[in-house]
């Protein structure tokens, strides 16, 4: 049946450089692009070509040159501390200049990198808009990560300047940021120029001058007194905005990098047409600005758009129930809400009949957005019945930046169906391939690929690892990207999510490799194999287990080296690992080849059905899988999560 949707998915298909061009008319250029896209440049080509601009600019000054300055831009809540703030478009501008203002003053210029390792607190969105200020390059580092990670990604980004706090705050617990940062930084080949610190009063750092780490606050304060103008400096469209490190294959993390141009046509064109959201409206992305959603949705994208945006720390339940979020949305009148799934497994969890709502006002609320992970059709349900609203599954990854599926709301909301996200938005042209590349009949499972050129708003490649860029996701499958997820497009096109074929599992919506969790593992003394693979759970969706293997003459009591690796990843990789269960197999079981049989000791995990491989070495090796764990006191059958409907 003809829609809104399919005119202006088909509208892209005919003439996609007429749709994008149009959507450019919504960003202010400071020279306009010669070319809507070149295929000759960059590994699969690049987006306003010849185009000048600056994302800061659109995020923050044209909305205060055009009489807005007033208006609400970010409201920062806390239920960590209490804090409630609202900043203006004019509020933003003061705080983002001054900060522009201090990297200006440690050397930072156009190009350079800007590390940030920041818990959610407003000088992490100053810091970032004040990088783009400068057309230098952030890259956001999550907080829950451990020292060596963020070593990795200070060598690879080689930041002149990391920014940072003293503390993040965790329910329960402070986190110390600074002793994490020294280590990294010592850890780190590329020794950062300078460390700014921003000092929250729960728990201050000592700042050493040898080690040129400076108070950000008292820096700012003097920019600001001193009321220094900085201009927006003109990058390229296709100059890099920011470098978000994402897990890969390996335990080297893959640097995505984003345009300056591009990221901006699309993020304005999904505010406004999936998202349904106008200048004015207030949205909620209960996320990170660790992750790609927090980049994206609470940060450039509502602030394109002149959508004031909430900044919120804290957790959907336990700061200090489950009733954070309704609080958030009745008190700020917030219309569009986006969150993981994985948060409202939480809070359903806590509170099953959503008696918190009842006594909240949430006729704001347009619509829930769902991303990160699949959303299981039972607390999709659930969260229909509390709300009242539509509830959108979107499936999109880190390299996409936006949505490749969604359910255009802002366009016209399309019928439901629990399980899917939906359909392709335009610029996304999603096929079913087989392994050998060959295109699936409608409803049956393949490689989800992305017919090339991926649109704006996509990565372009990774940082200084085309070639890296190339293998991972366009070799493959030629003339396409490889989304590394498996599942099936049905007659209707309705798309549905399956599984990824890669090494990648979903942890409470956060990304996890198992093999960079493998490679930590081995790197234990007693250590002589292991396996790790995702077990799903209740409120997390998967959770990392690890199956060990002794080496020889390993006589200590096994409980003591399986805490001693489950503390290894946590210090190495971070608590956001959640790295719980490690277990001891006599053996691994494995294909005569010497495959290590991953998938089947997931079902087995899984309580799923599973056949004995043909292939297999040893029948009981498989059995004693099944052995272990049940031993595991970890494990519990009541931790399934009800992905069928
Ligand atoms: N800094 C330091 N530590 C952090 C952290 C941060 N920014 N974020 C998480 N951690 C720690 C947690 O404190 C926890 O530590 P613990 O092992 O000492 O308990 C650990 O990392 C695991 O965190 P998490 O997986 O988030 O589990 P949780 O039990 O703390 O919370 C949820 C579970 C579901 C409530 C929480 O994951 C959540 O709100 N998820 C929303 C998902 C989301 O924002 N996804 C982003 C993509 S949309
Ligand atoms: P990240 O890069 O952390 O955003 O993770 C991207 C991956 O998360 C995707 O490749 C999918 O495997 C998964 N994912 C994201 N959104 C969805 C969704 N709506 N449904 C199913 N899986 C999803």
């Amino acid at each position: 049946m003809p829609n809104r949707y399919t005119d202006v998915y088909e509208q892209w298909k005919r003439e996609p450089d007429v749709f994008w061009a149009k959507a450019a008319e919504d960003i202010d250029w400071f020279k306009p692009p010669h070319s809507v896209f070149d295929p000759h440049q960059g590994v699969y080509g690049r987006w306003f070509d010849g185009g000048v601009t600056n994302t800061c600019h659109n995020c923050i000054d044209r909305h205060v040159i055009a009489g807005r300055g007033r208006e609400a831009a970010v409201i920062f809540d806390s239920a960590m501390t209490g804090a409630s703030q609202i900043y203006t478009f004019d509020d933003l501008l003061l705080e983002v200049t001054a900060v522009a203002a201090v990297l200006k003053n440690l050397g930072v210029e156009k190009g350079d990198r800007v590390v940030i390792y920041m818990p959610m607190i407003p000088e992490a969105v100053f810091s970032m808009l004040a990088c783009a200020r400068l057309g230098a390059i952030h890259s956001v580092v999550f907080g829950g990560f451990a020292a060596q990670e963020l070593a990795s990604r200070l060598d690879s980004a080689r930041a002149k300047v990391v920014i940072a706090a003293s503390c993040g705050l965790e329910p329960g617990r402070i986190v110390a940021y600074k002793p994490l940062l020294d280590a990294a930084i010592d850890l780190a080949d590329a020794k950062p120029a300078y460390c700014l610190v921003v000092q929250r009063e729960q728990l201050r750092a000592d700042l050493s001058e040898e080690r040129h780490e400076l108070d950000f606050a008292e820096l700012v304060t003097v920019e600001k007194s001193k009321k220094t103008e900085i201009a927006c400096v003109a990058v390229a469209a296709v100059d890099p905005l920011y470098i978000l490190y994402t897990s890969g294959t390996t335990g080297k993390p893959k640097g995505v990098v984003r345009d300056s141009g591009g990221h901006m046509v699309a993020l304005q064109w999904s505010i406004r047409n999936i998202y349904g959201l106008r200048a004015g409206d207030v949205s909620w992305t209960a996320s990170d600005i660790g992750w790609v959603v927090g980049h994206s949705y609470i940060v450039y994208g509502p602030l394109l758009a002149g959508v004031t945006t909430i900044l919120f720390e804290g957790k959907p339940v336990g700061t200090p129930d489950a009733g954070t979020f309704w609080r958030v949305v009745e008190h700020y009148r917030v219309n569009v809400l986006f969150t993981a799934p994985t948060a409202f497994r939480a809070i359903r969890r806590d509170d099953p009949d959503g008696t918190f709502a009842f006594s909240r006002d949430l006729s704001s609320l347009r619509a829930l957005f769902l991303a990160g992970e699949r959303a299981d059709p039972e607390t999709l349900r659930w969260a229909e019945k509390l709300l009242h609203v539509p509830v959108i599954d979107h499936w999109w990854q880190t390299e996409t930046g936006w949505a490749i599926v969604a359910n255009p709301i802002g366009l016209e909301p399309l019928p439901v169906k629990p399980g899917s996200p939906t359909v392709p938005m335009p610029g996304f042209s999603v096929e079913v391939l087989d392994d050998a590349g060959k295109a699936v009949e409608p409803g049956i499972l393949g490689n989800l690929v992305i017919r090339l050129p991926l649109p704006p708003g996509c990565l372009t490649t990774f940082w200084e690892a085309d070639d890296r860029f190339r293998e991972t996701c366009l070799q493959e499958f030629p003339g396409y990207y490889k989304t590394a997820d498996a599942g099936f497009v049905d007659d209707d096109g309705y798309v549905f999510i399956m599984a990824r074929t890669d090494d990648i599992i979903n942890c409470a919506g956060h990304r996890l490799s198992t093999g960079a969790l493998e490679e930590v593992c081995a790197t234990h003394p007693d250590v002589a194999e292991c396996a790790v693979v995702g077990v799903s759970d209740a409120i997390k969706g998967q959770v990392p287990y690890g199956f060990l293997v002794l080496k020889n003459g390993a006589n200590r009591a096994a409980s003591i080296i399986q805490q001693e690796v489950v503390d290894l990843v946590r210090q190495r990789v971070g608590p956001v690992a959640s790295f719980r269960t490690a277990l001891i197999l006599p053996k691994l079981p494995k294909t005569r080849s010497g495959k290590i049989l991953r998938g089947t000791i997931q079902k087995i995990a899984d309580g799923e059905t599973w056949t004995m491989p043909a292939t297999i070495d040893d029948p009981s090796a498989l059995d004693m899988v099944a052995v272990v764990l049940q031993k595991s006191l970890s494990f519990h059958p009541s931790n399934k999560i009800a992905y069928k409907q």
